[in-house]
């Protein structure tokens, strides 16, 4: 079985599907999905202020990204808020395997605005993967809830996927992310298939 539609990865580009026994995991270990998944949230607000901070003359992104920022500390809370109702702890933030093999990846190019659209087009990898492993749990989750709650996570980061590529865009040029965007998905794809199945992370 393709969990990866062929529609879902002209979206998202992605060029290795997620292998299906993830989500067979994934089932025995909600507790572990969670914490993992709400510390990608802290993560995913925490580069938003940081690319704020260190870009604070890109007008575009600036203000394109603070309500992300927002919104991305909602998912945390929302994902805590379920660790609640189960009575569950956040846990122990996790060494995050997955995007360091990516930053092995990142270049750092002469030019500050391409610096910037280098780091939007690693956020938007991430992002996309997300949705991916997102979407996956939303099929497969035996909580019917939880699938609930994955769905709209899932349509979310497909936003952020796509919103990240249009501001790498502005600040380096269509051709520029295009070609860099392929690099990262021919490495993504080798390191997605070099990286152990863990049912304990969202990567
Ligand atoms: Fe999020
Ligand atoms: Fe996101």
């Amino acid at each position: 079985m393709n969990l990866v539609s062929e529609e879902h990865k002209q979206v998202l580009g992605l060029q290795v599907p997620t292998d299906p026994r993830w989500v067979n995991m994934t089932q025995i270990s909600v507790a572990d999905i969670l914490t993992d998944h709400a510390y990608c949230e802290q993560k995913a607000a925490l580069t938003c202020i940081s690319l704020i901070q260190t870009y604070s003359e890109c007008f575009e992104m600036v203000r394109a990204l603070s309500p992300i920022v927002t919104e991305e500390w909602g998912h945390f809370r929302a994902v805590l808020a379920e660790l609640d109702k189960r009575k569950l702890p956040l846990g122990i933030q996790r060494k995050d395997l997955y995007v360091n093999e990516l930053k092995k990846f990142e270049q750092k190019p002469g030019g500050r605005l391409e610096r910037l659209a280098e780091r939007l087009i690693m956020f938007a990898l991430i992002e996309a993967r997300s949705c991916e492993r997102f979407r996956l749990l939303a099929l497969y989750v035996a909580d019917e809830h939880l699938r609930q709650f994955y769905h709209k996570f899932m349509v979310a980061e497909a936003g952020h996927y796509r919103l990240m590529i249009d501001l790498a865009e502005q600040y380096s040029s269509k051709e520029k992310v295009a070609k860099r965007w392929q690099e990262y998905l021919d490495y993504e794809a080798e390191v997605m298939k070099n990286m152990e199945l863990r049912s304990d992370r969202i990567h």
